[in-house]
């Protein structure tokens, strides 16, 4: 069945969410979640996060040409959603309940709730239509012990990322589908509205995206 080009993205998998946080020139931290995200390449290491130019984490970025990427897990579901409807706030750690931990090459923080955390130098970007790709130079990765072998690969199928679905609406890898909650105060002014209603669409998705 064909359909509206507009919904193109409901036509693709689900992808795992992330938290990208920053800090300002004031020190202010921000965090933020994304979910258009990949590695780009292998060697040298680069990430790329379409990110929209309107938001904060964009014109943090640009500021100060750095960036720290969480992997958050199921527990984290309320943190992400609502890290995306924070007013400003000074402290965004703290009204998420996060713990910011130094980084090691970067000023960025990482997330201790999270089982990853990826630290990148901006490297460039591109304007695709309605946001830009950052691309990102990956300087340093923390990975939980747990996650890590011997021989010091990561064992990739111990991560347990939380796919974003539409909305409020994640999925985890073993096919639980999450409802996040809504922040009890006001959200960000022009924050983006994830109301898409889910349809029969988005269950394929899931089925291609957890298929070997
Ligand atoms: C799960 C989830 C994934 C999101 N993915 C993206 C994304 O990939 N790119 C983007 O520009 N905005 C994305 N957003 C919207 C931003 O998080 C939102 O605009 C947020 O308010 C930006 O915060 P900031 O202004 O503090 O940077 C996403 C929101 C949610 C809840």
């Amino acid at each position: 069945m064909q359909i509206d080009i507009a919904r193109t993205l409901y036509a693709t998998p689900p992808t795992a969410a992330i938290l990208i946080s920053t800090i300002d020139k004031n020190n202010r931290n921000n965090i933020a979640p994304f979910a258009w995200w990949n590695v780009v390449s292998k060697d040298p290491p680069l990430i790329a996060v379409s990110i929209k130019p309107t938001t904060h984490t964009y014109r943090i970025i640009k500021e100060k040409a750095e960036f720290t990427i969480g992997i958050p897990e199921p527990g984290l579901l309320d943190a992400v959603y609502q890290s995306a409807q924070l007013d400003r706030e000074s402290d965004e750690f703290g009204k998420l309940g996060l713990t910011a931990v130094s980084p090691s090459k970067i000023t960025s923080p990482k997330i201790k709730e999270c089982q990853v955390n990826i630290e990148c130098r901006f490297r460039n970007e591109f304007e695709c239509g309605d946001h830009f790709l950052i691309i990102g130079e990956v300087v340093a990765v923390d990975v939980r012990d747990e996650l890590v072998h011997e021989d010091d690969a990561v064992m990739r199928n111990n991560l347990t990322p939380l796919a974003h679905i539409t909305g409020n609406k994640f999925i985890t890898m073993e096919g639980t589908i999450l409802e996040a909650s809504a922040p009890q105060t006001g959200g960000k002014s022009g924050k983006e509205k994830h109301d898409e209603p889910i349809t029969h669409r988005h269950y394929y998705s899931i089925i291609f995206l957890f298929s070997p």
